[in-house]
Order: structure tokens, then C-alpha cells, then sequence
């Protein structure tokens, strides 16, 4: 599908040089923006940081002092930020780093068509490897669903027990596969299975997280807390900037190469800090849970397609690739940005949507279906 381009944004709508505009209601079409393109509150961080420091590599910068400090004081205590970087495929790429060192152990479990970035080791992690090399030491299991979770974790159980397994990676919910997640009981039996082994949880939580998937982080619905989690997207509104979360016992090593030339770049993390502070102002449960009823109202799980989600992440899977296709692009010609991959359409929202621009939005939708 030919996407125009465009030459600004505003909230939920974004103009193209010729002319038309679209609704957007993929939040920037991987999920970034929640709090709308271009808002203005989050701006007023960024400019007034434009005039003050755009880059100081190692040296301390009061507004990455403050970025940390707000990211912190939406964790759990047990947790502290490990570092600011620039990707999600970056902060994923220290994790399995740090959690080589931590445990002196070098192999890692993760599930199928997860995402966790671009880079040859996160996409060997997660994706089949059209690439033609191979890694040692990664195993790698289908997300399992209900009657298969009781066999992946025994088999789980049987690698980590050998002792050699540093980390097990974990998307709770893939936002690149359709939306699938495994059950509660499964993550909380993976965790517990982890624990008594020594190996470490890494919950990515790039997309899920910052209220995406209606709490605060997906781990909010679980009895643990990961022992890593990784950030981005909704952090910095759209900035480019990911963290990766650790718990405190846990220190950060020069032998884990943390850092690189623009890891909590000053510009980033006043995206961040100005993200962060209106959304603690703002009750995301609330407007979350209202995205959710929405998009119920609209999509009850029909025969030709699936509807899965949480919170202001949902996904409508269909049979076919090209119905997925064709549903894009014919909203698209109605003034809709959604995104799709294979078989599935996202929708996920901003938090600021203008009320009459969903409801179009999902009515044009769901007319063509
Ligand atoms: C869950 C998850 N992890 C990691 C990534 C990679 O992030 P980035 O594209 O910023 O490298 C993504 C990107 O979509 C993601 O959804």
C-alpha cells in the first residue's frame, strides 16, 4: 500500500502534503505517540531543552537526572532504571548482556515470532532466521496457548534446570503476532520455575507498557515482578528513546558495555519527563478502560475475524492475509491510518482521541469487514 506523506500531525490527524488527512488510530502506526502527535505540552519540554543542551556523552545533565528519576517513580521499589537508550532492539540487546553477566551463563530461552528488535542476535531471538546463521545456546518455544502451556513449561523447566540458562525473554503479549499472550498462570508458573533455577525473567515491555495495555505495566496483572524490563515507544511520545529496568540487586557492570554515543540523549529524556509528568496527571486506567469498551462495542468476535486485546492494544486477525490487506487499504482511501501486519490490523489508540474521530474511524472499520 502506497502511504502518502505527510507533513504534520496534530492529536489524532495527520495532513499530508496533498491535501487530505487521516485519522490515526495506530498512534504513529507502531504505537508511540499516546499522548498525540505534536502535544503541545510535551513540545514545551522539548524546546526549552533545544536551548539549553542537545548533547553531553558521559556528563550528567540535570533533565536526565529528572528523566530517571520520573521513570522510577512509576516502578515497583524493588526495581531502578539501568539505563536510558535509543531503541527498544538496543535496551533488549543490553538486557541479554547484562543477564550473561548477572548469571554467568550464557543461554536464553525466548517465543516465537516475539518482537524484541533488529539486531541479528533479538532477531535470532525471536523470528525465524531467513539470515542463514546460528547462534548457540538459543532455545525458542511457540507462545503456548491453554492446553499447551503445562508441556512448554516442563519443557522449559527441563533447559533451565542444567543450570546454563541465563535469561528467559518474554513478550506477555505480541503485539507483532496477532496479539497473543499466554495466561497468567502460565507467566506466574515461568516465573516461579525461573526463580528456583536461577535464571532470569526479561518482560519486554516496549509496547505493553505505560498504561498501553491498561495498567501500568502488563507485569501489573501477574504475582512477580521481572526481574528486567524493557522500554520505549509511549516513554518518549513518539522520541526516540527505550529504557531497560532492573532490580535493584542487580548493578549495573562496565563487562555488560552499557551506554553508547546517544543513550539518554538530553533531548530524549526531556520527551521523556514531559511525557511522564502529564501522565501523571492524567487517570490512563480510566481512559484506557473507556478505548477498551469502545473498541468492544464496535468488534464483538465475529466468524471471519478474531478480536483480541487489552486496555488500548487490540487486534482483529483474519483468515486471510489479503482481507487484512484489503481492510487497510481501503480504510486508508477512507481518511483511516491503522496498522497491519500478515493476517491482523492493530488498532491502539491514543489516550487523547477526540471522541467523534474513533467512532468514525471504527465505523469506517468495521463497515469493511
Ligand atoms: C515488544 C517490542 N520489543 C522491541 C521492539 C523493538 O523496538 P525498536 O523498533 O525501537 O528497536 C518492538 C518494536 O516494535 C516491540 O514491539
Amino acid at each position: 500500500m502506497q502511504l502518502k506523506q505527510a507533513v504534520r500531525a496534530k492529536n489524532d490527524i495527520i495532513y499530508n502534503k496533498d491535501g487530505t488527512e487521516h485519522i490515526d488510530v495506530c498512534s504513529g502506526g507502531h504505537g508511540t505517540v499516546f499522548l498525540g502527535h505534536s502535544n503541545p505540552e510535551i513540545a514545551r519540554y522539548v524546546h526549552e531543552q533545544i536551548d539549553k543542551i542537545w548533547h553531553a556523552g558521559k556528563i550528567e545533565t540535570d533533565i536526565c537526572e529528572n528523566a530517571r528519576n520520573i521513570v522510577e517513580s512509576f516502578l515497583p521499589k524493588e526495581y531502578h532504571l539501568a539505563g536510558l537508550y535509543n531503541t527498544g532492539m538496543e535496551a533488549a540487546e543490553f538486557a541479554l548482556r547484562a543477564a550473561r553477566v548477572i548469571t554467568k551463563r550464557k543461554d536464553v530461552i525466548s517465543f516465537e515470532k516475539s518482537m524484541h528488535g533488529k539486531s541479528m542476535a533479538m532477531s535470532y531471538l525471536a523470528w525465524d532466521n531467513p539470515f542463514g546463521y546460528h547462534l548457540d545456546g538459543f532455545h525458542k518455544f511457540p507462545l503456548p496457548q491453554k492446553n499447551e502451556e503445562e508441556d512448554t513449561l516442563k519443557k522449559i523447566e527441563s533447559i533451565v534446570k542444567e543450570g546454563n540458562t541465563a535469561a528467559v525473554f518474554v513478550e506477555p503479549m505480541q503485539g507483532t503476532n496477532c496479539g497473543i499472550s499466554a495466561s497468567d498462570d502460565f507467566y506466574n508458573a515461568l516465573y516461579e520455575i525461573c526463580n528456583k533455577h536461577g535464571t532470569l525473567v526479561v518482560f519486554d515491555e516496549v509496547l505493553t507498557s505505560f498504561y498501553r495495555t491498561g495498567k501500568r505495566f502488563y507485569f501489573n496483572n501477574l504475582d512477580f515482578i521481572p526481574d528486567m524490563v524493557i522500554l520505549g515507544k509511549i516513554m518518549g511520545n513518539g522520541f526516540t528513546v527505550s529504557g531497560l529496568v532492573m532490580k535493584k540487586d542487580h548493578e549495573v557492570e562496565p563487562v555488560m558495555l552499557p551506554g553508547s554515543t546517544y543513550a539518554g540523549n538530553p533531548l530524549a529524556a526531556s520527551a521523556v519527563y514531559g511525557t511522564l509528568s502529564i501522565m501523571k496527571k492524567m487517570d490512563m486506567t480510566m481512559k484506557t478502560g473507556m478505548i477498551a469498551d469502545t473498541i468492544k462495542r464496535y468488534f464483538q468476535a465475529q466468524d471471519n475475524f478474531i478480536l483480541r486485546g487489552k486496555g488500548a492494544l487490540w487486534t482483529l486477525t483474519f483468515e486471510e492475509k489479503q482481507k487484512a490487506e484489503e481492510i487497510a487499504r481501503k480504510a486508508y482511501e477512507n481518511g483511516v491510518f491503522l496498522s497491519q501486519t500478515g493476517s491482523f490490523i492493530r488498532i491502539m489508540p491514543m489516550v487523547t482521541y477526540s471522541k467523534d474521530n474513533l467512532e468514525k474511524a471504527l465505523s469506517v472499520i468495521r463497515d469493511l469487514i
